[in-house]
This record gives C-alpha cells, structure tokens and sequence, in this order.
C-alpha cells in the first residue's frame, strides 16, 4: 500500500473509487480505453487516464479530448515518457520498438510513481483500482506490490487471447509450436473450443516463429502468465459472440467483463436524454486529423454499393500490395473509400509507379482520404462492404453495423479475427496469406452482389444481437452495470 493510502487508511475516511487507466500507446487500444474512461466518469469513478507521451501529443493535436473530457471534475489525464520522440504515432513494424522503449524507459518510472504514494499525492487522492493494458504485465506487478486491486482491459481480441495466448504455453509443450514441416493448413486440435475452426495458419502470425525465446513469444507468455493474477479482466465482446471460448477462458480467468461492443454501449449511454441538447463536441479520439468529406462522398453513392477500405493505424503496405489491392478493386467495379494513412506505404507513394488506368479510374469512383470517422463511415447507408486487416476495434465495429467483410490480416490477433469472421461468424471472407488482384475482385464480388444474401443474413443477425447486448438488459450491460459495483467494492475494501 503506498503512503497516501495508508494515511487513508490510518484517517478512516471513506475511499472515493479512482481508476487509473492505461493504456498501451496505440490508437486502437486508446480509444478503446477513452471510451471506458468516459463511462466510468458518467458513473461516479474517478478516473486518471496514463497515457505515454508519445500517443498523447498527436492525440491533443488531431481532437478535442482536453475540452470533451474537462466536463468531467472527475476526470483528469496524466501523462508518463516513454522515451520516443517522434512526432507522429509509429507503425506497427515498430512494435518491438515501442514496447522496448516502454521497458526500459516506462517500466520503472511507473513503479516508482505508484510504489512512492507520488501518483496518489499528485492526483490527491489514492488510487484504488488499476485498469491497465493487458499487455503490461509490470502494472499487474506493482498493483500486487502495493496491495491494489486490478483489473486487466485486453484490447486485442478474445478469441486471440484464448488461442495464442492463454494456449501458447500448452501448444509449446504439446510440441506444436514451433511448427514442423510447412503445412499451414493443418489443424490445431489442442485448443479446447476451436478444434473444428483452427488451423496453424489462424494462430497468431508469432507463433509462425521457430525461436521461442523471441521477445514477442516471451512477452505473450508473461501476459498469459499474469491476466490472471488480477482480480477481473474487461473484454470488448458480448457473450453470444464468443460464446465459443468464453466459457473456457473462465477456467483460468472466473472474473470476465464482457462489456462490447464499446463504441456501441458508449454511445448508448452518453444518448442525450429527449430533453437535453445533444453535445456539440465531436466524440472523436483519433491520433490522425479526420477527413470527413468522405461522409459527404458517401452521399452521393447509391445504398450498399461501396466498399471501403481500411487497414486501420498500425499495418503497412508494401507498393505492391497497394497495387494489388487498387487493381482488385477497381476491377470489382464497386465504388470505393479508401484510407491512405499518411506514413502507410512502405518507401513512401510513388505516383509515377501507379498505372495511369488506375488513377483515372480512381478519379471516376473512388475517394481516397488520410484518415476516417470510420465508426460513422460503416454506419452510412452507402457502404455495402468493408475490406479490413481484422483489427479488433474494426472487427466489432463492422459487426455493429452489419457490414460484410473481407479480410486481409497481417498480425497480433488479425489472423485468428479474420477467421473467426469466415468460419465461425460467416461475416465475410477470409483472404489472409495472400494479396492478389484476382482473388480480391472476386471477394468484392461475392460479399457484394453473388452471395450478398448470405452475407447479409449472417451479419444481420450479429448486429442484432450485438445491439441486444448494450439494450437495458443485455449481457454487456449488465455485466458494465457489475464492473462498476464491483469497482466500489473492491475500492472501500482496501480500507
Ligand atoms: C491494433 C492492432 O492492429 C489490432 O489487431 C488490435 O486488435 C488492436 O491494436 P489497429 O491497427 O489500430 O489496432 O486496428 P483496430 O483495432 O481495428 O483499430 C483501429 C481504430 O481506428 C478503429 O477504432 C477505427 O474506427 C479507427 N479508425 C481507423 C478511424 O477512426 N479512422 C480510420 O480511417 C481508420
């Protein structure tokens, strides 16, 4: 227990409840834990939000967080180094970058801040719950050497949690990872839940790796190792979606919050009530700037006709794979919405490389922009599909609005996501391993006019009972209704 809660303690005075959230920096992941920051202050908690500084400058810069936020008396963001210096957010390529940098540089600078009472003295009031990342285990380790409860927030998907995470240790010792022999679409029977759906290609792209002493490998052990050391873990899912995998991932965690969809639940709570005028901030969290003249594009599109295209904040294209991928396209015919993330192709864009065809016929139908209000372009009417790289904030989000998808996975939970959508969901078509002009043609062609019907039934029927979920008595929101009661509970015990 640091200082200030002991003299809490000592005092006897009631402990407010005061989450300290943290989130890993990126953009996924931050707004994920924006969002249910913001819910937490609409329930009373307060709640200091820890980002890095690297994701926080750009996040200041591109929104208006500060102001949003500073309705809440409850709310107040801090920021802790994390030894980057760049300017703008980086690219999944530099993952390990981040995370060694966060190491070396976060790791000890956090445990001295909570282990010192300086965090508590400084927000003027302990803290009583931690709600870190999944993926920093060294939080779970000080919210333990300072007697504080935690919950662990796993932004990445469940059904990658379970399969390649929780079950990497008994995939090791099962002698399956690291692979043998080169056959990718061999089963993977030792995973209970999904000995039907997976196969070694729908793993986690790590665990292609031959060396299990690979920093990522042994990160994702110690992760596993240490989500369920905390007293909860909140999941942005809702039951009947991973109803086939939660019921084994309580063995080994009994305390899950299936709380998702987010974004959904979020926007159903904070609905202005008949009498209110409706906030005239935007609800953005984006770490790029916005564009949103692709809405008034959209427009002018007939219903259901576009496909939009977005590989979300982290993965990069090769010049090739964008060639492939514009070809397919603007073969299909379909009108398209394209986010060129600045910084996404690989050695840059090159104009002079891109066949003339395909700049006329991008002129002609399609619209390309840096960055969306993504969670508005899947829900506008003109959008019929949506060719992803399966991240799990555009996975759900996609969902929600029942929009077909076609997936192109490159890594963390992407491959396991892209085939849960293919073969579990039905909600699209599995495109990973491969980027070829032909085959994406054809998955345009089939999600949005040959087989729209079947698509269009299964995706129908998740968004219902995603929508169901966040309704007054659905799981999401029972179970959000219990983080918070539970959050009470666990704060007055510390006393
Ligand atoms: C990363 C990993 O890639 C992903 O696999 C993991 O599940 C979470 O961390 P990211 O690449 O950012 O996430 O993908 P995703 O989880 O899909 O999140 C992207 C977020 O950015 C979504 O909420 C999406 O709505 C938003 N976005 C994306 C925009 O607002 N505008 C855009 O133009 C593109």
């Amino acid at each position: 227990m640091d200082p200030i809660q002991q003299q809490i303690k000592d005092s006897k005075l009631p402990l407010e409840p005061h989450a300290l959230i943290f989130p890993i920096p990126f953009q996924g992941p931050v707004n994920g834990a924006l969002k249910l920051a913001e819910l937490l202050c609409l329930s009373g908690i307060h709640v200091t939000f820890l980002n890095t500084d690297h994701i926080q400058r750009p996040l200041i810069r591109h929104t208006d967080v500060l102001s949003r936020f500073s309705r809440y008396p409850n709310f107040k963001f801090e920021t802790i180094p994390d030894g980057l210096d760049h300017e703008n957010p980086v690219s999944g390529d530099r993952f390990q970058e981040v995370m060694d940098a966060i190491d070396a540089v976060t790791k000890p600078l956090f445990r001295e801040m909570m282990v010192s009472g300086r965090f508590s003295r400084r927000s003027q009031r302990p803290v009583t719950v931690m709600i870190p990342d999944g993926v920093f285990s060294f939080a779970v380790e000080v919210a333990i050497e300072t007697s504080t409860p935690v919950i662990s927030f796993e932004t990445i998907s469940p059904c990658c949690l379970w399969t390649s995470y929780f079950n990497l240790a008994p995939l090791i010792e099962a002698g399956c990872i690291p692979f043998t022999g080169n056959d990718l679409d061999e089963h993977v029977e030792n995973v209970p839940g999904t000995e039907k759906v997976l196969r070694k290609r729908d793993l986690a792209v790590f665990c292609r790796l031959n060396d299990i002493s690979d920093p990522e490998i042994q990160r994702t052990l110690e992760e596993a190792r240490t989500i369920p050391r905390a007293q909860g873990l909140i999941l942005n899912t809702f039951e009947e979606l991973d109803n086939l995998i939660l019921p084994h991932m309580r063995r080994l965690c009994p305390n899950i919050y299936t709380i998702g969809p987010l974004h959904s639940l979020h926007k159903s709570l904070l609905k202005p009530k008949p009498t209110q005028k409706s906030p005239e901030t935007s609800s953005s969290n984006s770490v790029w700037k916005e564009d949103r003249t692709c809405l008034l594009w959209l427009d002018t599109q007939a219903p259901k006709t576009v496909i939009f295209i977005s590989i979300g904040s982290m993965v990069t294209l090769t010049l090739e794979q964008l060639l492939e991928i514009w070809h397919g396209v603007v073969n299909s015919g379909k009108p398209f919405l394209w986010v060129r993330r600045p910084g996404s192709i690989t050695g840059g864009y090159d104009e002079s490389q891109v066949p003339s065809e395909l700049l006329v016929r991008t002129k002609e139908m399609g619209c390309i922009v840096d960055w969306a209000p993504q969670e508005d372009v899947l829900a506008h009417s003109a959008v019929g599909g949506f060719f992803t790289h399966s991240g799990w904030n555009s996975t759900v989000e996609s969902i929600v609005e029942g929009v077909p998808m076609i997936c192109w996975p490159c890594y963390v939970d992407q491959q396991v996501n892209s085939r849960f959508v293919g073969e579990v969901w039905k909600a699209g078509i599995d495109m990973k391993d491969s980027c070829d002009r032909f085959i994406i043609e054809n998955a345009v062609n089939d999600i949005m006019d040959v087989n729209r019907d079947v698509f269009t039934r299964a995706t129908n029927k998740w968004a219902n009972l995603a929508k169901e979920s966040i309704g007054e008595t659905g799981s999401s929101s029972i179970n959000f209704a219990r983080l918070i009661d539970d959050i009470r509970i666990m704060s007055s015990t510390m006393k």
